[in-house]
C-alpha cells in the first residue's frame, strides 16, 4: 500500500501541488486524473523520491519513505517502476544495456545471469532478439513496452 500525505510543491514561487493525498492499495489499479499541467507528474515523481516534496509525507507499507535515507530508499525504489511519459531510454546504448543498467547498479550478479533476466524481460514485451537494436530503432510502442500479451504485475 501506498500513502500520500499531504504533499506539497513549490517550484520557485509557484505552488503546484498543495496538500495532496491519497491511499492507493496493492492490487488495484489506481489513476490520476487532472488537466494538462496541474501537477499529475510532479505527484508521480515526488511518490518515487526523483522530487522533495516540500511538505507532507509518501509510505509504503507504512513506512515513511520520504524521512528514510539513500540506502533504505534505494530498498524502496528496487521494487518501482516508472514509465516516462517519454520513455526516457539511453539513445546510445540498445535495448539490452538500456534494460541491464538498473541491474549494473544495484546487482552483483554475473554478465550471464543479467543477460537472462533482461531476455526474460525482453519476452514478456514480445521484444525477443531487439537486444541490439537502439531506442531510434524502435516504434513508440516499443520503447514503452507495449507490445507484450501477457503482462505480469
Ligand atoms: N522541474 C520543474 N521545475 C519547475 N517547474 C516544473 C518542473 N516540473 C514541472 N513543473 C511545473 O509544474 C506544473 C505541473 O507540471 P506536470 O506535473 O508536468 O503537469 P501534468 O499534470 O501535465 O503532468 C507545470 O506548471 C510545470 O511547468
Ligand atoms: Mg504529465
Amino acid at each position: 500500500m501506498i500513502e500520500v500525505k499531504n504533499i506539497k510543491k513549490i517550484f520557485g514561487d509557484k505552488t503546484i501541488i498543495e496538500d495532496v493525498s491519497a491511499v492507493m492499495k496493492a492490487g488495484q489499479c489506481n489513476l490520476i486524473i487532472g488537466s494538462s499541467g496541474s501537477g499529475k507528474t510532479v505527484l508521480m515523481k515526488c511518490m518515487v523520491g526523483l522530487f522533495e516534496p516540500n511538505a507532507g509525507e509518501v509510505l509504503y507499507h507504512g513506512e515513511n519513505f520520504t524521512a528514510m535515507t539513500g540506502k533504505d530508499k534505494t530498498e524502496i525504489r528496487k521494487e518501482i517502476g516508472m514509465l516516462f511519459q517519454g520513455s526516457a531510454l539511453f539513445d546510445s546504448q540498445t535495448v539490452e544495456q538500456n534494460v541491464m543498467f538498473p541491474l549494473n547498479m544495484f546487482s552483483k550478479d554475473s554478465y550471464k545471469i543479467k543477460l537472462n533476466r533482461v531476455n526474460e524481460v525482453l519476452e514478456r514485451v514480445n521484444l525477443v532478439g531487439a537486444n541490439k537494436k537502439f531506442p531510434s530503432e524502435l516504434s513508440g510502442g516499443m520503447k514503452k513496452g507495449r507490445t507484450g500479451k501477457s503482462h505480469r504485475p
